[in-house]
């Protein structure tokens, strides 16, 4: 699987976390940005982050943000992502399972890393169910 993550000041520190997990778990990613915690106005990288997963440069995105709320709204603008805000391990599977979520947003200033890594990891290992969910996606589909 293809990974891009990307984050804004609020979610730099988180992002970079991640990344280790990321590396542990042999996934492959670029990191889009930001660098440093200075501040970043996060609807540029979501939007840009948005626009990769939704042409297919990536297969999955993970956005971080503060809250991971402006992320989300961003990203969901753009056509074809599913993005998930999503702070617990449940919630993290069920935007797989039923919502075939292609983008994870976590809020950087919310939960800690041990919970982040959790998440991180239920939704990089669950597959989409298919069936029911795949007709709702299409109706999502048709509200675009
Ligand atoms: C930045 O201060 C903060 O607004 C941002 O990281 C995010 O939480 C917005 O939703």
């Amino acid at each position: 699987m293809k990974l891009v993550i990307g984050s804004d000041h609020g979610g730099y520190q988180l992002k970079e976390e991640i990344k280790k997990l990321l590396k542990e778990l042999t996934i492959d990613f670029e990191d889009w940005g930001t660098q440093d915690a200075r501040p970043e106005d996060y609807p540029i990288i979501a939007r840009q982050v948005g626009e990769a997963v939704a042409a297919g440069q990536f297969e999955r995105g993970i956005l971080v943000c503060g809250t991971g709320i402006g992320v989300s709204i961003v990203a969901n603008r753009v056509h074809g992502v599913r993005a998930a805000l999503c702070g617990d391990v449940f919630s993290a599977a069920m935007s797989r399972e039923h919502n075939d979520a292609n983008i994870l947003c976590l809020g950087g200033r919310v939960i800690g890393c041990g919970l982040a890594d959790m998440i991180v990891t239920t939704w990089l290992e669950t597959k989409f169910a298919g069936g029911r969910h795949a007709r709702r996606i299409g109706l999502i589909d048709s509200l675009e």
